[in-house]
């Protein structure tokens, strides 16, 4: 039994030092639990987005190649503002709205041209009649970007190439490695149909107008042209699963007709990286959710998230500001709901692939086989809107004017317009010397 505190002085002593180291510790734990919640809160911009590795205050001192890449391998954020602050990030009061309003005050170093570990490019075709425009992009990424990271390069594909075709690919973009993959499973487009079920084959016929699937080929009207729907339907669903993204963990995607028209000053690779973002986008918006097509997607949101999305447009920083509400609420308010374009962005795959994303992109599907109203551009939007928002951005508004030609515009901006490629090239091409002369150009796009 201890003795009271008052019964002798040794004892007062020992009550004394006990109670301040008591103290002592009970102050220390406090600071490392409000320090470990503002790391959290600073790692936890978005309320329900627990799906990232956790920020590090400093970027450990490395020395050699492996220690670099297990470095990177944790860190997401390094701190260029800690020589005022002494190695602490400062954080604004914490706004956890959903509303996309917190005010995050830190500043971060961007390592441009840094190459970092997980990273592949993609880009996809339908087939063999693509391999020109697909050249033509390729290559143009790799003057403007590559040729200084050398990133692993997939080029998915629904009809297989020929040896000398990949072997053309190959030898455009070495010594980066080029892998073509198959995006459909064997037996292709005919035992898909095969295996659906008889109700949604019947359905799937019934929309193509035939009574068997023996005349069914990628270019049949169901409507759109199933070719153009399959690419849709993969990069819903397919994609974020497919064996040859495995390894990977940050896609920058680029469509075969999207091509870049000069050299690359900044890595938007390094800047999504630093900034622990879900997807880094070239433009927003494209195309909006509207009308019949808009109800079924708020059922689905509903269904999926629990929740319904009821605006979305930019905050003034330039990521992604949702506001949500009842489905009741949001459908009779006739919202429309814009889209980030998807013909150059830069997705993380570890957000794409979480189980709520995978759900989402099956509940967007729903029972439709080859559907052409359901696009890619929702399925990679909504849950960025969702889930991360403030870590969904636009790469002008975050400084970054990469200038990519897609549809006779630059980087998505309607009034960049610069018409055909070719022609634009031809004036351009003296603004680009690392490509001029090197890389094939023979698609206006
Ligand atoms: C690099 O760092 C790792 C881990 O610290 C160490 O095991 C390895 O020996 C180092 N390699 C060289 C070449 O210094
Ligand atoms: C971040 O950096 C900018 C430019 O260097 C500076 O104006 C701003 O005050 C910095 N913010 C913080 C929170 O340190
Ligand atoms: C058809 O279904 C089988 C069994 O589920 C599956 O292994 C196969 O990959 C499917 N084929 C196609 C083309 O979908
Ligand atoms: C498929 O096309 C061929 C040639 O046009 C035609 O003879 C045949 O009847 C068609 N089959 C079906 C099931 O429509
Ligand atoms: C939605 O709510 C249901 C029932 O409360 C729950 O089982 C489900 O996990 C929730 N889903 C999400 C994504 O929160
Ligand atoms: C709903 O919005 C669409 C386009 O935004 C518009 O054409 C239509 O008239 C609106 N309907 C109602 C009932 O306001």
């Amino acid at each position: 039994m201890p003795k009271k505190c008052s019964s002798c002085y040794h004892c007062r002593i020992r009550c004394l030092v006990i109670t301040i180291f008591s103290i002592i510790f009970a102050l220390g734990a406090f600071f490392a639990i409000r320090n470990e919640i503002s790391l959290q809160a600073l790692a936890l911009q978005d309320q329900a987005d627990v799906w990232h590795l956790p920020y590090r205050v400093k970027t450990p001192a490395v020395t050699n190649e492996s220690q670099k890449i297990a470095a990177l391998e944790s860190v997401r954020a390094t701190d260029s503002s800690t020589s005022s602050t002494n190695g602490k990030q400062t954080l604004a009061p914490s706004n956890h709205g959903l509303d996309g309003s917190l005010k995050a005050s830190i500043n971060i170093t961007v390592n441009h041209f840094h190459r970092y570990d997980g990273v592949v490019i993609a880009t996809k075709i339908h087939g063999p009649h693509q391999i020109s425009l697909v050249s033509q992009s390729l290559c143009l990424l790799q003057k403007a970007y590559n040729a200084r990271m050398n990133y692993d390069i997939l080029v998915f594909t629904t009809i297989p190439l020929s040896n000398y075709q990949t072997e053309q690919l190959m030898q455009l973009v070495a010594p980066a490695k080029l892998t073509v993959a198959l995006d459909i499973p064997v037996g292709g487009l005919q035992q898909m149909i095969a295996n659906l079920s008889e109700q949604r084959r019947q359905i799937f016929l019934e929309r193509c107008k035939v009574n068997s699937a023996d005349n069914i080929t990628w270019f049949s009207e169901c409507p759109g042209r199933l070719a153009y729907n399959w690419q849709a339907e993969f990069r819903t669903l397919h994609i974020w699963n497919h064996p040859a993204l495995a390894k990977y963990k940050f896609m920058v995607w680029t469509d075969s007709d999207g091509f870049p028209t000069q050299i690359w000053d900044q890595d938007p690779v390094a800047h999504m990286i630093a900034h622990n973002l879900a997807i880094f986008f070239d433009h927003f918006p494209q195309g909006k959710i509207q009308g019949t097509v808009r109800d079924t997607v708020l059922q689905r949101m509903e269904k999926a998230f629990n929740k319904t999305l009821c605006t979305l447009e930019f905050a003034k920083k330039g990521h992604l500001r949702p506001t949500f509400g009842t489905l009741k609420k949001c459908l009779e308010r006739n919202i429309t709901i814009p889209l980030i374009h998807g013909f150059f962005h830069i997705t993380n795959l570890q957000f794409y692939r979480r189980e709520i994303v995978l759900q989402w992109q099956e509940t967007l599907l729903g029972e439709c086989f080859l559907c052409r109203h359901l696009d890619d551009q929702m399925a990679v939007t909504i849950p960025a809107a969702m889930l991360a928002p403030r870590r969904s951005r636009d790469m002008r508004r975050s400084g970054l004017n990469l200038k990519v030609f897609h549809n006779g515009v630059m980087d998505g901006q309607r009034d960049e317009r610069v018409g055909g490629f070719i022609d634009y090239w031809k004036a351009n091409k003296k603004n680009f010397p690392e490509a001029m002369g090197h890389c094939p150009i023979k698609n206006s796009g």
